[in-house]
């Protein structure tokens, strides 16, 4: 992997020495101290990360990330901000998938080149490789979501502070005050306040609804006329809502509850990005799938070489979630196929995936997918199916 960093304080030569320490051999790392010689090496050699300082002198940070995003789409693009200038850093992360905060932590660093580590795993996949280059530009990580993830990192970050960065979109907060007071969550009073919301919800589902937000808010519905849009969201909401009834009662821990329900409400985040990246063609794909009643995902292989799945894996591991959520988007169709076996959201997701799909039917001559024998077998929940049909019907059922 080869990184290019924009800055010019002595300090960052010493964090990425330290980070890079005991790494793999074939990372290379180049330091340059401001924009123009930014543009020149980047004009000289290919990069797959660059870093850009917000603070150092000489850099129009958005400026230089858009000529980075022109001369090579693909390259994971991060900024570093030490949260002193919010005016400058809105405009430059419309153009970043990665924030990282000052002073630099080795270890934010390492988990940050991991990342892009795993992204070029994903990328390893030829067809994923090829239908991705082919996308003019990767849909950014929503503006929301890297102000609510400056705040939560903050020293001084507070609840009120979240609840306001939400209420500043309109369409945000009413979602987040229906789903706080849907039977998923099964509070007995009205939740009214966007404070006590997210307090609720807890930091890490605002995050994802922001991201969930963000990419149904900007899809463009006329361009893709087959797709059941209102139907995806709730297939999503309902999804997310399950697996998290599902995780819960199998005693899991409370972190891996909110995982699981938000891998069910992206796990199919990958087809809006399909839709509005690659239009005419995933037109065709739905096309087909109608046509011929055949599983979406089957004719996404065989018309674009990739699934909803491995996209929306992909896209979810450059903005930063955790490995679990990006791992159950990545499988959700086939866990079996997943070196991890065991319980976590991937299974949660995958069970109420397929039950949301055979219990709640929109286009009863369509194909249907079906659950992973094999995975059940193997991580001994297939006497639990049963049970769980049961529980789904509970949480639609008593649904707001
Ligand atoms: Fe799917
Ligand atoms: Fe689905």
């Amino acid at each position: 992997m080869r990184i290019l960093v924009v800055d010019e304080s002595p300090d960052a030569r010493r964090t990425f020495f330290e980070a890079l320490a005991g790494g793999p051999d074939e990372t290379k790392w180049a330091v340059v101290p401001d924009e123009s010689r930014a543009l020149e090496r980047l004009g000289r050699e290919p990069f797959d990360v660059i870093i850009v300082d917000l603070g150092a002198p000489g850099v129009n940070a958005p400026r230089l990330l858009e000529a980075a995003m022109r001369l090579d789409p693909q390259m994971v693009r991060v900024v570093v901000s030490d949260g002193s200038d919010e005016k400058r850093v809105l405009p430059s992360i419309k153009a970043a998938h990665q924030c990282l905060t000052k002073p630099y932590d080795p270890l934010e660093f390492q988990a940050v080149l991991a990342r892009a580590g795993s992204i070029h795993d994903l990328l390893a996949d030829r067809r994923l490789a090829d239908l991705v280059a082919g996308i003019d530009t990767l849909p950014s990580l929503p503006a929301q979501y890297m102000r609510l993830m400056e705040e939560v990192q903050s020293e001084t970050s507070s609840l009120e502070r979240v609840g306001q960065i939400v209420s500043e979109d309109i369409g945000m907060a009413a979602t987040v005050l229906k789903l706080v007071n849907s039977s998923f969550f099964g509070l007995r009073q009205e939740v009214s306040g966007l404070v006590q919301a997210v307090t609720l919800l807890g930091l890490d589902i605002i995050c994802a609804l922001a991201i969930s937000h963000h990419l149904f808010s900007t899809f463009d519905q006329r361009r893709v006329p087959g797709f059941s849009f209102d139907g995806l969201w709730r297939h999503s909401l309902v999804t997310g809502g399950f697996a998290r009834k599902i995780a819960l009662q199998a005693r899991q821990d409370k972190s891996a509850v909110d995982r699981a329900f938000i891998a069910g409400l992206l796990h199919d985040a990958g087809k809006l990005v399909l839709g509005s990246t690659v239009t005419d063609r995933y037109n065709e794909v739905l096309r087909i799938v109608h046509d011929e009643n055949r599983l979406v995902s089957q004719v996404e292989s065989q018309v674009l070489g990739t699934t909803h799945a491995q996209v929306g894996a992909y896209l979810t591991g450059l903005w930063g979630l955790d490995d679990t959520v990006v791992e159950a988007l990545a499988y959700h169709h086939r866990p079996s196929a997943c070196p991890r076996q065991e319980f976590g959201p991937l299974a949660a997701v995958h069970v109420a995936n397929i039950l949301e799909h055979e219990l709640c039917v929109i286009h009863p001559d369509y194909a249907r997918p079906e659950l992973d024998a094999a995975f059940l077998a193997r991580t001994s929940l297939q006497d639990k199916v049963n049970r769980w049909r049961d529980l789904y019907r509970q949480v639609v059922e008593s649904r707001a």
